[in-house]
């Protein structure tokens, strides 16, 4: 769906449909809904007044206009009540707009009214950008195998502002929420791929194209180059597949910040999880094909930045592996040595995880970070104490957390602290080896993280565990379309703006 932006009067606006709104409570609408009302001869009015339309969020109408506009139909989309319209209220009602449109089989072009900068007051470029990016990321569509006519459905939306004085503001706006609902979109776009299209090598080309097209430096090392860095724990991982495992550095360096410690990302890249020789159960074992939305969300996230063109130094590493159970592949009780020479006793193939971040958190040393923050499909465990309603956040470092807290609210990415206490490394110890990649079953979350942090070195560092909010499936309920939800783009777009 494009997006663009005009001066003009709503009624007079030549599209499939017309979109105007209106706050919860409100009998006599004004601004653009009113005059559309008074053109539909008091349509919208007498919907409220029989009770069939409040203005409730999450609702829509839609009426004909039989001759009477030039438009054939309008959406009246409900914006809930008017103390409540915040950012997110805006993105969702942006998101009902356009998945109403889209039901609509016969509408391709609509003109919109912008929510909430009119009678609402609020600031014009905010509203546009909040549109921008609630309705792009709700127009995605997942790829399908063949590709789908993209010629179907809605295919432009042009938002009408009356007053000359808001259209630059509004534009602004536009562009900026289009923008980020890109990176979303790359970023779901990678998640939804399926393993045999997406392996780590394809992966780190479609990284180093989009950096060519956004201005981003682009390093790519393969296996050769982490042999002579000792990356132990990451080609241990990668011995069972026969798909190169490749380290994808992303680099944002706008002039003047030569001199400031880069901000660093990390995800994880498993392209296809199966467990390794300690193989998953079937059930369920496609969803693993989302086990690299870390990396993902990552390179999403560095193509945000770079178009926004944010001013500050930013890095993201993408660590993509496959992990196959294969006559090469590593075993439980093996010892790996990781970078750094840091040892670690594997107990379980299938926490592979938190063995190629470790190699990641070691290597980015050199960089003398300002803080680093990887983002990973961790553990099911954290799926059990959170659902899918937030990522868990698991940090050593105050100002991080307070950043991320920040950037979580700002973003809807939502994130809940999780302890790090001391003891919980008591469970990962090994006999024979500095660390274990798998302790008790109780506290598993926690002694993840434990394992991560001793690999850090002297940096601010935190982690997301993001297992439960890359994807959203059956019986994952949500308002989103089904699979990826492109979760942590925006998180670290706006940690990156304000940390
Ligand atoms: N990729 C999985 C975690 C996962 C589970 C992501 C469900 C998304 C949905 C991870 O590599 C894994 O297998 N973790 C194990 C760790 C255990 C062996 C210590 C787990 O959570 O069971
Ligand atoms: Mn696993
Ligand atoms: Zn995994």
């Amino acid at each position: 769906m494009k997006l663009s932006v005009t001066q003009g009067n709503i009624a007079d606006f030549q599209a499939d449909c017309l979109v105007v709104n209106l706050f919860e409570g409100v009998t006599r609408p004004g601004g653009g809904t009113g005059v559309v009302d008074r053109a539909l001869n008091g349509a919208i009015q007498s919907a409220i007044a029989l009770g069939d339309f409040t203005g409730a969020a999450d609702t829509s109408l839609v009426l004909y206009t039989n001759g009477t506009l030039s438009a054939p139909r309008v959406l009246v989309v409900g914006l809930g009540p008017s103390d409540k319209f915040d950012l997110p209220a805006a993105r969702k009602a942006a998101a009902v707009t356009v998945t109403a449109l889209s039901q609509l089989k016969g509408v391709r072009s609509a003109g919109a009214i912008l929510n909430g900068a009119g009678i609402g007051g609020h600031d014009a470029r905010a509203m546009a950008e909040a549109f921008a990016l609630g309705g792009t990321t709700a127009a995605y569509e997942p790829p399908r195998y063949p590709a789908r006519d993209e010629e179907q459905g809605l295919q432009h939306c042009t938002l009408v502002e009356y007053d000359a004085a808001k259209v630059e503001a509004i534009r602004t706006g536009v562009e900026r929420g289009s923008r980020l609902a890109m990176a979303i979109g790359f970023t779901r776009d990678l998640v939804n791929e399926p393993p045999n299209h997406l392996f780590p090598v394809e992966f780190a080309q479609r990284a180093q194209r989009m950096a060519a097209d956004t201005g981003l430096q682009c390093e790519i090392l393969g296996e050769e180059r982490m042999r002579e860095l000792g990356m132990g724990l990451i080609l241990g991982v990668s011995r069972g597949s026969r798909h190169e495992a490749q380290l994808i550095v992303l680099k944002h360096e706008p002039a003047g910040t030569e001199e400031e410690p880069p901000l660093i990302f990390i995800g994880k890249g498993i392209t296809f999880d199966t467990g390794g020789i300690s193989i998953k159960p079937s059930a369920g074992m496609d969803e693993m094909k989302s086990d690299m939305a870390g990396a993902a969300a990552v390179v999403g996230a560095l193509q945000a930045i770079a178009t926004l063109a944010l001013p500050r130094k930013v890095y993201g590493l993408a660590i993509c592996v496959e992990n196959m159970p294969d006559g090469n592949a590593y075993r439980p009780s093996d010892v790996l040595t990781g970078i750094n020479g840091k040892t670690a006793e594997i107990i379980n193939t299938d926490a592979e995880g938190r063995l190629i971040l470790a190699d990641c958190l070691g290597y980015v040393k050199k960089y003398a970070p300002r803080a680093v923050v990887d983002l990973a499909t961790l553990t099911g465990a954290i799926g059990i104490a959170l659902g899918t309603q937030a990522a868990g956040l698991f940090t050593n470092d105050a100002e991080l957390e307070a950043g991320l807290v920040q950037a979580a609210d700002a973003s809807g990415d939502r994130v809940w602290p999780m302890p790090m206490y001391d003891e919980y490394m008591d469970d990962i110890k090994s006999d024979i080896a500095q660390v274990k990649n798998s302790g008790t079953r109780t506290g598993g979350v926690s002694s993840s993280a434990k394992f991560l942090e001793h690999f850090t070195e002297g940096y601010p560092w935190a982690h997301l565990d993001i297992a439960y909010m890359a994807l959203r499936g059956k019986g994952r309920g949500g308002f989103q379309p089904k699979g990826a939800t492109g979760y942590g783009v925006h998180l670290l777009t706006a940690l990156a703006a304000d940390f």
